[in-house]
């Protein structure tokens, strides 16, 4: 007899059923390719594709920390996933970061055109609040929950917000409080929501909340300083998107107001911060360490 239990395996081994999931609710909420106008559809389920989906993990970690059941978390591992797919389809638009390649392959607005591009982000941003409105396995007050808080990281408080002080500090030096307040916005927003529709799902009470922000914000912000190292220290074939985008754009960056070493241990102390945070909550917390390590060893 076997004396390792397969409840003891790492959240590792639970990834691809997690993935597979996601795919499965993304593959049922979305309409199939060749639905009228087919074009639009055929682009928005190549906006989808690809992807490292590290904020539908997020969503599954804390949930399962929580001991919530998947089937409460399809629906809100899904809708940010597709606010995330939408916001990098306007990024890469000419008007903003005019990005030719994204996940290895050419971007939405170049493999179709940039009115497709512009309605795949609008149509996705929808489809995200539909598949948290239509969730059966969640109650009206956890799915109104949801819906709020989601939209508010997305909006221009959150997502949105960040993504336009993005744009108008180009060719600006910010102090790293203001960078860091940009970056909470743009890129951290949508992955604390990760933390806090888990929460939803599991009724966290108010002290375990609060601890899941903190896991949440320390991972948001190290994501982005770690986007901006990698953009200046990655290759293009590696990152699946162009390196030194910034640079040429003139934007400020981590490792552009701190340099490369500092940068990098800014994010790393994010990333114990985190740690810190999972283990001091109620629950296993080996689904948010793996999740914390696995983000801090990435290379794209
Ligand atoms: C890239 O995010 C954009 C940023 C917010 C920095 P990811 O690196 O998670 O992108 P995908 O989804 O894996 O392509
Ligand atoms: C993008 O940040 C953040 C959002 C899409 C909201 P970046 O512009 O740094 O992302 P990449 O480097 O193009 O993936
Ligand atoms: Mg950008
Ligand atoms: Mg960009
Ligand atoms: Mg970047």
């Amino acid at each position: 007899m076997s004396l390792i239990s397969p409840e003891v395996s790492t959240f590792d081994a639970r990834v691809p059923a997690y993935l597979r999931r996601l795919e499965r609710t993304t593959d049922a909420l979305l309409p199939p390719a060749a639905t009228d106008p087919h074009r639009l559809h055929q682009a928005i389920r190549y906006a989808c594709e690809g992807g490292k989906h590290l904020r539908a993990l997020m969503v599954y970690a804390t949930g399962e920390t929580l001991g919530v059941a998947p089937e409460q978390l399809d629906p809100a591992a899904c809708a940010v996933e597709l606010i995330h797919a939408y916001s990098l389809v306007h990024d890469d638009l000419p008007g903003m970061d005019n990005d030719d390649l994204r996940r290895g392959r050419p971007t939405v607005h170049k493999a179709f055109d940039e009115a497709t591009a512009i309605l795949v982000g609008d149509a996705l941003q929808t489809s995200a609040f539909e598949v948290l409105a239509n969730a059966d396995a969640l109650d009206a007050e956890q799915k109104v929950r949801m819906i709020s808080c989601l939209a508010h990281a997305s909006g221009s408080l959150g997502m949105v917000g960040g993504q336009a002080v993005d744009m108008a500090s180009e060719n600006l030096t910010l102090t790293v409080p203001q960078l860091e307040s940009l970056h909470a916005r743009k890129t951290g927003a949508l992955i604390l929501v990760t933390c806090q529709l888990a929460g939803i799902a599991a009724r966290a009470p108010e002290a375990v909340r609060q601890t899941l922000e903190r896991y949440g914000r320390s991972i948001g912000l190290a994501f982005q300083i770690q986007d901006d190292v990698l953009d200046q220290i990655a290759d293009t074939a590696t990152l699946g998107k162009t390196a030194g985008k910034d640079q040429a754009q003139n934007k400020s960056t981590f490792p552009s107001l701190l340099g490369l070493d500092q940068a990098q241990q800014r994010a790393n102390a994010l990333f114990d911060e985190a740690r810190d945070a999972a283990r001091s909550l109620p629950g296993d917390a080996e689904p948010l360490l793996w999740l914390a390590d696995h983000i801090q060893q990435r290379n794209h």
